[in-house]
């Protein structure tokens, strides 16, 4: 397995991507981990991130003993400047700060590049298209290495020291503008470092659940089941493992979309022969929520309720000693960083997290090492159908946050139908898969139209489309027309009670996904 040593960059989780998809295990860590903890680790390689800061005037340093353990070491941009300066080279501003695209010249074909590149010069030396974003360079090697790239700005755009397997390189091979960034990656994962490439779904299958089994033994295991992806895949997982000991909670708020909670119940319980209770908690819901307009009040009780239904089960499962919960390694990773990055709270989210410790469960995290599209690959390998592990993203609050202002039944009901004739045409365009989230909000403002001979006075409803990669920011989807024709009149014609939609045209920033 790999370590990676995290310096702050944007991309670090990029390289953890990358080298999974080498299939070779590797986590994640904090630069400051200490050596002990890396000792015990026991890489067979460690990949250093880049990051924000200069070497020469930060804090941001590891534990240089590192070098001592006898395994290859890649460094990327900062790190590769950190240990070019720990190893006794130097490191100096930029005269100029290069941003981009670059092409590098891979000089004498070290074992990093050797047979990478994207063409051949005339003297047989390689060139590489890269993506470089640096202030910083490595002015003077350390003793012991070489130059193998260069660009004109920058003579020392990659330098190794063959002999104990030292690399680095001033670029990000992890982000995908470096076009044979991929290729680097296996070549250290694989050849370098020596990795076999044994992270595979079987495998992983078959480890966890002798994990989940090891660690449960003949307890039994209470779950919170929303229908998103990863309490389903969760659930799936430990149900392979440790089959009836497991019980899950399926709680409906009121705020589900269109037969949801039908659907979650049909694949779990009948087809899969999961144990789910399922919790009708309409009234209490929608009753706490009477007369609340405020999105983070409603956020607040939609998260308080949930918490007491799901205790009042967990209470009549006496037997239950764990808590079973589908925690991702990005929630892992984000709530590690969240100790030194800075994030001013918009919204406050929250998911089926926060449970209460008086529970007096222990915690089962199945899903605490795998990225997203690992946790889709594997729900598809045990067997959930696929709608469900492509479902774009929904939000805990549910239509708390999609009906404006006050929540009521009614509204509830007349988005949720609204909701599902703009899914079922997405999806008959062909473009759901194109779209990262889409979904219906509903207005409670009358306006006015004409149907047959006469005068309705009746809601509006908005149409969302976003596409994005991290939800941070999103741009809305350019939908044809005649797709956003058929919904609109699909929805006036089918849904008495809405007279009018309209479609939603703001990008985040400035404005949110959600609209509240
Ligand atoms: P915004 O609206 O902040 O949404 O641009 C970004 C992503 O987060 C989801 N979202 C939530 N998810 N609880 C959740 O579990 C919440 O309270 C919540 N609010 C927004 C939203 O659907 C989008 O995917």
């Amino acid at each position: 397995k790999i370590l990676i040593l995290d310096f702050g960059s944007q991309v670090s989780q990029l390289i953890a991507r990358r080298v999974r998809e080498a299939h070779v295990y590797c986590e994640l860590h904090s630069f400051d981990v200490s050596i002990d903890f890396i000792r015990e680790f026991n890489p067979k390689a460690i990949i250093l991130s880049g990051g924000p800061n200069s070497v020469y005037a930060s804090d941001y340093q590891a534990d240089p003993a590192l070098f001592q353990l006898g395994v290859p070491v890649l460094g990327i941009c900062y790190g590769m400047q950190w240990m070019a300066q720990m190893l006794g080279g130097k490191v100096e501003a930029g005269l100029v700060r290069e941003f981009g695209f670059a092409e590098i010249r891979a000089r004498g074909h070290g074992k990093l590049f050797n047979g990478i590149e994207d063409r051949t010069g005339p003297n047989g030396e390689g060139y590489l298209e890269v993506w470089m974003s640096h202030g910083d360079k490595v002015s003077q090697l350390p003793e012991g290495f070489g130059v193998i790239a260069e660009t004109l700005s920058c003579p020392i755009a990659a330098m190794a020291d063959e002999a104990r397997g030292f690399y680095g390189v001033q670029f990000h091979p992890e982000v995908t503008h470096t076009l044979k960034g991929r290729e680097m990656i296996n070549r250290f994962v694989l050849d370098i470092a020596g990795c076999t490439p044994a992270w595979t779904m079987p495998n992983y299958i078959d480890q966890a659940v002798a994990r989940i089994r090891e660690q449960v033994g003949d307890e039994e295991v209470i779950l919170g089941l929303s229908g998103g992806v990863d309490s389903s895949v969760a659930a799936a997982l430990i149900h392979r493992a440790i089959g009836d000991q497991l019980t899950c909670v399926f709680v409906d708020n009121g705020l589900l979309r269109l037969n949801e909670g039908q659907q979650v119940m049909n694949i779990f319980n009948k087809h899969l022969g999961v144990k789910v209770i399922h919790v009708d908690a309409t009234e209490q819901f929608l009753g706490h929520l009477t007369g609340v307009t405020d999105p983070e009040a409603k956020r607040k009780i939609i998260g308080r309720e949930f918490v007491e239904v799901f205790q009042a089960e967990a209470q009549k499962l006496p037997k239950a000693r764990w808590l079973a919960q589908g925690t991702i390694y990005p929630d892992v990773i984000e709530s590690a960083g969240a100790k030194t990055k800075k994030a001013h709270t918009i919204k406050s989210h929250h998911n089926v997290g926060g449970l209460p410790e008086t529970l007096n469960l222990q915690l089962l995290e199945p899903l605490r090492e795998l990225f997203k599209d690992e946790v889709r690959e594997l729900g598809v390998a045990l067997g959930l159908p696929h709608e469900m592990v492509y479902r774009h993203p929904f939000p805990g609050p549910g239509l708390g946050v999609r009906v404006l202002g006050e929540v009521k039944r009614e509204y509830c009901e007349l988005l949720r139908r609204a909701d599902a004739i703009f899914i079922d045409e997405l999806r008959a365009f062909d473009w759901y898969d194109k779209t990262s989230q889409a979904f219906a909000v509903f207005l409670p403002v009358k306006s006015v139209g004409v149907m047959g001979d006469g005068r309705t006075y009746e809601y509006v409803v908005a149409l969302r489309a976003v596409q994005t990669s991290d939800f941070m920011t999103a741009k809305w989807a350019e939908l044809p027309y005649e797709l956003l024709g058929k919904v609109s009149n699909r929805i006036i014609n089918e849904v008495r009670g809405i007279n009018r939609v309209v479609y939603d045209v703001s990008g985040k920033p400035p404005a949110t996904i959600e609209w509240e």
